[in-house]
C-alpha cells in the first residue's frame, strides 16, 4: 500500500470516528452564526471571545470527545441567509449544535432544519419570546423583552410617572417590549401616551424626536437593538433637546451596552435600564471572567450582555455534550438541561423547563461614571424573573 492511499483511507476511518460520536475519542462540533462583519460585527467578537474564556477555563474536551466552535458571519437580519448557512453547517460540517443568532427573524428561520435534523439550538441573543415555542430543540441563554420589561415598567409607576412615550424597532423583540410596556405600566396606573414603530434600518431619529416632544410624556420607553441603532438614537435623543427638556430615559439595557457607552459619552448618563449583566456587577465570578477575559485579550472594552449570553451558551452545551455522553441526541440534549442552574457572571440561573429559557435576576442601573469610564451602576435586583411573555395569548 503507498503511503498516500494508507494516509488517505486512516483519514477517512478517523472521519467516521468524528461523525459518528463512536465510544472513542471523537470532536464534536458547534456551529456559531451571528454577525462577524459589518454595523453589528462587535456581537460575533464577543461571542467568540467568550467562548474562548469559558474553553480556557474549562478545557475543549468533554469527557473522550473535543468541542470545536465553527463560526459563520450573518451580518444583519436575514433569515433566508441564516436558514442557508445553518443548513452548511449541518450537512457540509456536521455539526452536533447550533448556537449565536443576534436577531430575532435568524433564529426564527432555523426551527425546520432543528427539528428535522434533531439538533438543540442554543440561542446566545435572540429575544422575542416566541422563539423558543417554534421548536422543542431550542434553548435561550440571553433574555426576553418581556423578562426585563416587566420589573421595569413596574418600577417606573412606582416612581410616579404618569405619562410615557413607548419607541420601539418594529419587529419581534420591539413589539414584545411594547406590549410588555404597555400591559405593565397601565396595569400599574400609568398611561401610553403614544406608541412609536420605528423601522429597523432607520438611521435618522430626528421625526420620532419630534414626535416624543409634541406627546407631552415625561418619559420615554426605548428598545433598538444594541449596537449603532441604539448608540444613534440615544445621541439623538440628546441632540434634540429631549434630554436638556427634562424627559426621562428608560429602555432595557440593550441601550447602553458598555461598549457604545465612550461614544455616547454625557448623553449616556442617567438613562436608567433594566437587563441581565452589567460589566460592574460585584461577584467574584464576574471578576474572574473579567480577569481571564483581559489576560487573554488586553482588554474588557468589548465585555457586555453578548458575552454572558455566549459564555452561559457555552456552559449549556458542554452540559448536553456530558449528558448525552458525546452522542448526537438533540432531544435527549435538550431534556438533559431542563431546570438546570448553575451561578453565571450575571448571577444565578436555571433553565425553565417549560420555556427552555433562562430565569434570572434582572438589575435596575443607571449609567454613571466609575473608575474615569461609564458603567451600567446596578441600584436594585428583581430575583427569579421569568419569561414572562412565554405563551402570552396563547
Ligand atoms: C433580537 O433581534 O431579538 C435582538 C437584537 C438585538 C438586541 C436584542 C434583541 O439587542
Amino acid at each position: 500500500m503507498t503511503r498516500t492511499l494508507r494516509n488517505a483511507l486512516l483519514g477517512a476511518a478517523f472521519g467516521l470516528a468524528l461523525t459518528a460520536g463512536s465510544a472513542g475519542a471523537a470532536t464534536i462540533k458547534v456551529g456559531v452564526v451571528a454577525p462577524f462583519s459589518g454595523p453589528f460585527a462587535l456581537v460575533g467578537k464577543t461571542f467568540k471571545e467568550a467562548i474562548e474564556v469559558y474553553q480556557a477555563e474549562h478545557g475543549k474536551t468533554v469527557g473522550n470527545d473535543t468541542v470545536e466552535f465553527v463560526y459563520k458571519d450573518l451580518d444583519q437580519a436575514n433569515p433566508a441567509q441564516s436558514k442557508a448557512l445553518s443548513q452548511e453547517l449541518i450537512v457540509k460540517e456536521k455539526v452536533g449544535y447550533l448556537a449565536g443568532y443576534f436577531f430575532t427573524p435568524d433564529a426564527l428561520a432555523v426551527a425546520p432544519l432543528i427539528d428535522e435534523a434533531n439538533i438543540p439550538c442554543v440561542i446566545f441573543n435572540a429575544a422575542t419570546s416566541a422563539i423558543t415555542e417554534k421548536s422543542p430543540r431550542y434553548v435561550r441563554t440571553s433574555f426576553t423583552l418581556w423578562q426585563n420589561t416587566v420589573p421595569l415598567a413596574e418600577y417606573m409607576a412606582k416612581q410616579g410617572i404618569k405619562k410615557v412615550v413607548t419607541a420601539v424597532s418594529d419587529y419581534g423583540p420591539g413589539i414584545d417590549g411594547e406590549t410588555a410596556f404597555k400591559a405593565t405600566f397601565e396595569k400599574n396606573g400609568g398611561t401610553v401616551v403614544d406608541t412609536i414603530r420605528m423601522p429597523l434600518k432607520s438611521n435618522d431619529f430626528a421625526p420620532f424626536m419630534q414626535r416624543i416632544k409634541d406627546a407631552g410624556a415625561e418619559a420615554i420607553y426605548a428598545f433598538l437593538p444594541a449596537g449603532p441603532t441604539t448608540l444613534a438614537f440615544a445621541k439623538s435623543f440628546s441632540d434634540n433637546g429631549l434630554k436638556a427638556a427634562g424627559i426621562k430615559f428608560f429602555g432595557p439595557g440593550d441601550i447602553t451596552q458598555e461598549p457604545d457607552l465612550p461614544a455616547l459619552g454625557d448623553a449616556a448618563l442617567g438613562i436608567t435600564t433594566t437587563f441581565n449583566y452589567s460589566r460592574v456587577h460585584d461577584s467574584a465570578m464576574n471578576k474572574a471572567f473579567l480577569a481571564k477575559h483581559k489576560e487573554m485579550f488586553g482588554s474588557t472594552d468589548t465585555v457586555t450582555f453578548t458575552s454572558v449570553g455566549a459564555y452561559d451558551g457555552a456552559h449549556v452545551i458542554y452540559q448536553m455534550i456530558k449528558n448525552t455522553g458525546g452522542k448526537s441526541d438533540g432531544a435527549k440534549a435538550v431534556e438533559s438541561v431542563k431546570g438546570m442552574s448553575w451561578e453565571s457572571p450575571r448571577g444565578p440561573l436555571t433553565i425553565d423547563p417549560n420555556s427552555r429559557h433562562v430565569t434570572q435576576t434582572i438589575y435596575l442601573r443607571t449609567v454613571e461614571p466609575v473608575d474615569g469610564k461609564l458603567e451600567n451602576v446596578e441600584k436594585a435586583a428583581f430575583a427569579n424573573q421569568p419569561d414572562y411573555g412565554y405563551k402570552v395569548g396563547k
